[in-house]
């Protein structure tokens, strides 16, 4: 079964089960600061985990593109990705562990679809913390399925529970199915959740039924949810009987443009393995980071950051390989052209992929160049004072601020004979990586939206923006992203000239207008086609006679979009323009905050 043929066989499962299939949502999130990346299928859908009805009904499910880089070092071994598609199916407060099992395992076994034996088939469940019980209802599902208990692993909170993502909300025990390689065990302890590469993780199911509260209570949650995720690379690598994800067709032409363009073949499973791996997954995240509507490129901020990162391992792997400047160029094609029938975003931004990927990859080796010429200072300086080993903090210093890399830095102590002091290296590395951790696992994990009270205003006055700019700018105002903190809107759209005083002036003059008559913020449910037909701005490209959610504000304006809004413009406060600027060719960005409602019965 190859990967085009997964996600049709999924999909078509699920319509067979009453589930709607719904499109993907793009990989950057939209008003929701909590997270850089979409990094799992419910992320979209957490307003309607949280109760909102979804217009497409209680059944759901679809495939959705995903980032997840907090295992960027994994990355290389056999099944660790950092861009990856996740196919999912979701019940709102509709069906839960017992069909959600049942289904797992049809689809699974069945030799319709998947057709694994159930003897390959191994799952963990929840073993119960003080949070909540061991989950017995899952174990007795699963053997109902006829899976014995040796083959169920309870496995503790850190590895079979999913959320909440923020402080609180809806969290719940999952259970996970992994597939049986046949290798040999790496040990006695060796089982499902071991990194060794015998046990494949496929699929999981998540039954959201807790909410936690803020004083760290698990209470049972009302509407009883379940969240799926398959990983399509996975699961089609088990399916193809290969060891690795990246043997199948879905890596092949972008493994085959790596070999032409490094000149060497991708043995087994080594170093040079590691970097053809590293290469292809990287490149392949950056294409589609890149190609993404939302027009996110390298810096050195939130998602630019991660795509830089992303880009400048690639490349220092490539040059491992002694692949020169210019590798991406075929390699990216290769990601185009493997994905463009299902993502044509890549196609249509193929462009801007390919330019960004050049200049990122020149910026590097101008660092490149830098650090060396700081590392020649240091072992000048070292040479007059008669030391032999560099200090860890400094070879940590040039790998931090001078992006150089400790096996450039090795190598070229090596050559003036001078050893490294290695220990030291990793001590520095590792307190700096807890420091950073930190901040990483709050942007990265997958998780609820920040539905905040100030984030809806904010969203709200978004919507009334993207209407005034194009009164004031022509029509041809059309959003390309939007961002939405707690404290503040940051708004994408395509316009080609600097907005004068003026233009600026007259769109806050028409925003704050609109608040000012306090119009009501209404909701209908209709068909895409519908929608457009009674005029409302669509965003994203969602499939034909797929039911949608319609805002309207008053009689000006009426966008396709998932909500939350307030209920009243009156709710919002003053809007204010607090800069604008270029975004990118053809973009401008806009930033803009809600002052205190006060303020505007006294002005
Ligand atoms: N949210 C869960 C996961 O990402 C199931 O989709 O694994």
């Amino acid at each position: 079964m190859t990967g085009n043929e997964l996600r049709q066989a999924y999909l078509d499962f699920f319509k067979t089960k009453g589930h709607a299939i719904i499109t993907g949502s793009s990989l950057i999130p939209q008003n929701d600061p909590t997270v850089l990346f979409t990094t799992a299928g419910m992320h979209p859908l957490v307003p309607y985990l949280l109760g909102e009805p979804h217009p497409a009904g209680k059944r759901l499910c679809n495939c959705q593109k995903c980032i997840r880089t907090g295992d960027i070092d994994d990355v290389g071994d056999l099944s660790h990705l950092t861009f990856f598609e996740m196919l999912g199916n979701w019940s709102l407060g509709d069906y839960f562990k017992e069909e959600a099992i049942a289904w797992s395992f049809e689809f699974l076994t069945s030799h319709s679809y998947l057709g694994f034996s159930p003897e390959s088939l191994f799952v963990t469940v929840f073993a119960g913390s003080e949070a909540a019980p061991r989950d017995e209802e899952a174990i007795m599902i699963w053997k109902k399925h006829g899976i014995p208990d040796n083959r169920i692993f309870p496995l503790p909170m850190s590895d079979n529970w999913w959320g909440p993502a923020g402080q609180t909300g809806p969290c719940g025990p999952d259970t996970e199915m992994f597939i049986d390689t046949g290798r040999a065990p790496c040990g006695p302890d060796c089982r499902p959740g071991c990194k060794c590469g015998k046990f494949f993780e496929i699929w999981n199911d998540v039954f959201m039924q807790y909410e936690k509260t803020q004083h760290g209570r698990y209470l049972p949650l009302k509407q009883h949810n379940v969240d799926t995720g398959m990983g399509v690379e996975r699961t089609v690598a088990m399916m193809q009987g290969k060891s690795s994800v990246y043997e199948t067709e879905l890596f092949a032409p972008i493994i085959q443009a790596i070999s032409e363009a490094s000149g060497r073949r991708m043995p087994d499973n080594d170093e040079i393995a590691r970097a053809f791996r590293i290469i292809a997954d990287h490149s392949r995240s950056a294409v589609f980071i890149l190609g993404d509507e939302q027009g996110i490129v390298p810096g050195n901020l939130g998602q630019g950051y991660v795509l830089r990162r992303l880009i400048r391992r690639a490349v220092r792997f490539a040059r491992r390989l002694g692949m020169r400047e210019g590798f991406f160029r075929p390699v990216a094609e290769a990601v185009i052209a493997a994905y463009s029938h299902i993502y044509p975003e890549l196609e249509q931004n193929r462009g801007r992929i390919l330019s960004e990927l050049d200049k990122e990859e020149a910026r590097f080796e101008e660092t490149l160049t830098r650090g060396m010429a700081e590392l020649d200072k240091v072992l000048q300086k070292m040479k007059e004072s008669c030391q032999t080993v560099l200090p860890g903090k400094m070879a940590f210093r040039l790998y931090d601020t001078y992006g150089f890399p400790l096996e450039f830095t090795k190598e070229i102590c090596r050559e003036q004979g001078v050893g490294v002091d290695l220990e030291g290296f990793t001590s520095s590395f590792e307190a700096h990586r807890n420091i950073s951790r930190q901040g990483v696992d709050k942007a990265f994990k997958g998780g609820l939206a920040d539905h905040s009270e100030m984030t809806t205003r904010l969203h709200t006055a978004t919507h009334i923006l993207h209407r005034s700019l194009q009164i004031v700018l022509g029509d041809h105002v059309r959003q390309k992203g939007s961002n939405i903190t707690a404290e503040r809107l940051r708004f994408d759209f395509v316009h080609n000239a600097k907005m004068t005083p003026e233009e600026i002036r007259k769109v806050e003059e028409i925003v704050n207008d609109v608040i000012r008559k306090d119009l009501p913020v209404t909701v209908e449910q209709m068909t895409l086609e519908d929608a457009k037909a009674r005029g409302a701005t669509a965003l994203f490209t969602t499939k034909y006679g797929e039911m949608v959610k319609v805002y309207s504000i008053g009689d000006f304006s009426k966008e396709v979009c998932g909500g939350p809004h307030v209920s009243r413009t009156g709710a919002l406060g003053r809007f204010k323009i607090v800069k604008e600027e270029a975004s990118s060719a053809g973009v401008r960005r806009i930033r803009a905050v809600l002052e205190d409602t006060s303020s505007i019965a006294s002005g």
